[in-house]
């Protein structure tokens, strides 16, 4: 007789779905008894600087496989984009399949056949991160199985794959309170024990700068970004925005940024389509805000180009700087425009940036143009102290704040500088 039969594997079986069952009602009760208690809280200190990795969304939207997957993981590693510090590798929407009688989510059994916990081992060992996307309603805007009753169960099963990051949509959620659908699921990733980095992407419906500070790791901000420079794209109920939209959307914000709680206006459309000054704007923008980098573009068929501006170490380093002061704008002279960053050291990053459909020349002088930002009580005084200029796009230096700067900054494009205390 097989043993599969014997009366020894079924009690062997039948042993393992009740010690599966009593797992998941002991860590299911244990989760709501933290969820209650001061316990409940973010695992402190994952996202220290801003977090760096890819997503599968903004390139190849629902059209995600395992097999795809893999191959961009293998990318990451031999373009050099791990090793520039982009760690997580996260799939966006349309990995789920269904759930089984007792619950548990399953991933899409076509798209993922080897089975999550396979891709994450796999992912892991090539030295990147594993993240994920769920939704905290019925259903991801994919229509695909969202969280909503399943939070404990699934935090569960993501712990079981080696999950290291969680973004958390919030689509189909009519009726539910914002605060407390992802403080739910902040609960549940804590019971089940893993430290996972917590995403929220509620697009700021619901001031999550306000709140979601002991919350999550980064909370979106804005709408989805598309792939252009200053377009909106009407889809009827709802639009895309092109980068320049985006930076406009939410003013006043910045103080509620800071290490290990990120404002986040959306991915990365870097290599997607837009001009190299637009794609080179567009980052230099993104690191000048503290913003998360997430790369969306296909990895495996990245140009010199692209991989060019996401792995400049120096303009990165303006991102990741470890204070974690969110830039901002300084001045704004037509469509000529002033981004400044304070960072270690009393050091400066300064941005110019050209939004309009001509050159435009710059003629900047330190001595008349103070820059001082009282949130961090930082001020750029070119009378005291001499700051030397390099230009990080331009890899070379530019001498220092003692004579006006004069350059042409290209339509769309930046002139992006490190301003290093003498
Ligand atoms: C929302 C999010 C996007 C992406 C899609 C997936 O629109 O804002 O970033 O995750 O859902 O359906």
């Amino acid at each position: 007789m097989p043993d599969l039969f014997s009366v020894t594997a079924l009690t062997m079986k039948g042993k393992e779905i009740m010690k599966r069952f009593f797992l998941f009602c002991g860590i299911a009760l244990c989760g709501m008894a933290l969820s209650n208690s001061a316990l409940a809280q973010k695992f402190d200190g994952l996202a220290l600087t801003p977090p760096m990795g890819w997503n599968s969304w903004n390139k190849f939207g629902c059209d995600v496989d395992e097999r795809m997957i893999r191959e961009i993981a293998e990318a990451m590693v031999a373009s050099g984009m791990r090793d520039a510090g982009y760690r997580y590798l996260v799939i966006d929407d349309c990995w789920e399949g269904k759930r089984d009688s007792l619950g548990f989510i399953h991933p899409d059994p076509q798209r993922f056949p080897s089975g999550m916990k396979a891709l994450g081992d796999f992912i892991h060992s090539q030295g990147l991160k594993f993240g994920i996307h769920s939704c905290a309603g019925d259903k991801t805007c994919a229509g695909r199985e969202g969280a909503r009753g399943h939070e404990y169960q699934d935090a569960i099963a993501y712990a079981s794959w080696g999950i290291d990051y969680l973004k958390y949509d919030w689509c189909s959620t009519e009726g539910l309170n914002a605060v407390g659908a992802y403080t739910t699921m902040r609960n549940a990733l804590r019971a089940a024990g893993r430290p996972i980095v917590f995403s929220l992407c509620e697009w700021g419906d619901n001031k999550p700068w306000e709140w979601a500070k002991d919350v999550g790791h980064l909370w979106r901000t804005t709408g989805d970004i598309t792939n252009c420079f200053d377009c909106e794209v009407n889809h009827g109920t709802w639009s895309s925005w092109g980068v320049m939209k985006i930076v406009e959307m939410r003013k006043g914000i910045r103080a509620f940024a800071g290490p290990d709680h990120w404002n986040d206006p959306d991915m990365l459309e870097v290599g997607n389509g837009m001009a190299p000054g637009e794609d080179r704007a567009h980052f230099s923008l993104w690191c000048l805000m503290a913003a998360p980098l997430i790369a969306g573009n296909d990895v495996r068929a990245m140009d010199k180009g692209t991989a060019e501006i996401l792995f400049n170490r120096e303009v990165i380093a303006i991102d990741q700087d470890s204070l974690g002061f969110q830039g901002y704008r300084h001045s704004a002279d037509d469509s000529l425009e002033v981004w400044v960053k304070p960072l270690v050291k009393d050091n400066w990053a300064v941005c110019f940036l050209n939004r309009s459909a001509k050159n435009r020349s710059l003629d900047f002088d330190w001595t008349k143009n103070t820059i001082a930002d009282e949130f961090s009580d930082r001020k750029i005084d070119p009378e005291g102290k001499q700051y030397a200029l390099r230009d990080l796009w331009g890899k070379r230096n530019l001498g220092t704040t003692r004579r006006p700067l004069r350059a042409e900054v290209a339509s769309h494009d930046v002139l992006l500088l490190m301003l290093t205390k003498r």
